[in-house]
């Protein structure tokens, strides 16, 4: 049965700013536990004192790791594993934005395309990693907080080693999250994990939007987004839905190719690859 949420362990992945500090906020304020991650320690645990002055909750719990560095994000997995002893929601919500229009391509740590690896790689290798405790506390749900912003993944050039733009690898890398939602969906079936995705909502004035200049402006509010992310993650209307895509709180359609069976497949070949999971479940 499903636990009520101040019974429940909820990871959220860059917690330290805009969408995922309202999310983590709202869920403390509920009553939650609540495990925030970030990438640098001072910032995470000053935003942990602030959500627990704001909620007067204790339950709130900081984990660091640099998501360019998947060796950081196996180091997390593992500490999580080996400190919690349940964990109810998964929301895998860090991400970097496509930057300033004109900047020039960059790697991550492995040697990977940044925004494929920071976005994408860094929620598949945790997501494998932490099946055994999401199992443990079934019924339990992934979130992946992906966009609206879709491109259609080129297996020949992965990497964007030719003609990189910043919106293009942003866009790639969260229709990789999408296709990574549907595949697992299908893998988890009946285990009691459900696994979803959303664009949370339209250019919410947050780091990534508002550093770039793809845009020309801002939309709506970073709680319109937050109010999305925590229906899929805690609305008991959505107890057993797995695998699909939402609009905000709305079913919607992902690009064609998220329903490419075989590119799934290539996918989660190229994805164990890259990242090498010693002991997914
Ligand atoms: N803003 C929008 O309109 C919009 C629309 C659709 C989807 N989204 C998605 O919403 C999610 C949250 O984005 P946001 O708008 O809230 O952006 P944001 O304010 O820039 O927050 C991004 C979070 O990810 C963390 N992060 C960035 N790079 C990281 C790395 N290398 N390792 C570990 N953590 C890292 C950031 O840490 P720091 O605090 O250290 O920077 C921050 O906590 C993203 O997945 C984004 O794609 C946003």
């Amino acid at each position: 049965m499903t636990q009520p949420v101040e019974n429940q362990t909820i990871l959220i992945t860059g917690a330290t700013d805009g969408l995922g500090k309202k999310v983590a906020l709202d869920l403390a304020a509920r009553k939650a536990g609540v495990i925030l991650h970030g990438r640098s320690p001072e910032k995470g645990w000053a935003v942990v004192e602030e959500i627990r002055k704001a909620t007067g909750n204790r339950k709130i719990g900081y984990y660091n790791a640099d998501f360019s560095s998947l060796d950081e994000v196996k180091a997390l997995a593992g500490k999580i594993r080996a400190d919690q002893n349940r964990l109810d929601v998964l929301i895998n919500n860090a991400g970097i934005g496509p930057g300033p229009a004109g900047s020039g391509r960059e790697e991550s740590r492995d040697g990977y395309e940044l925004r494929f690896a920071v976005n994408y790689l860094a929620t598949f290798l945790p997501t494998r990693l932490l099946l055994p405790l999401l199992r443990d506390s079934a019924p339990s749900r992934i979130v992946n907080v992906a966009s609206a912003g879709q491109q259609s993944i080129d297996f020949d050039d992965v990497m964007l080693e030719n003609g990189y733009n910043g919106l293009r690898a942003y866009r790639q890398s969260k229709l990789a999250m999408i296709m990574f939602t549907f595949d697992l969906a299908g893998q988890l079936k009946d285990s009691g994990i459900t696994v979803n995705c959303l664009h949370p909502a339209t250019l919410m004035p947050t780091s990534m939007v508002l550093e770039t200049d793809y845009f020309a402006g801002t939309m709506d509010t970073v709680a319109q987004g937050a109010e999305a992310v925590e229906y899929l993650a805690a609305s008991a209307e959505l107890d057993g839905v797995s695998g699909a895509y939402f609009n905000g709180k709305m079913r919607a359609e992902a690009m064609p190719q998220a329903y490419d069976r075989e590119a799934l497949r290539k996918l989660r070949e190229l994805s164990r690859r890259l990242t090498r999971p010693d002991d997914t479940a």
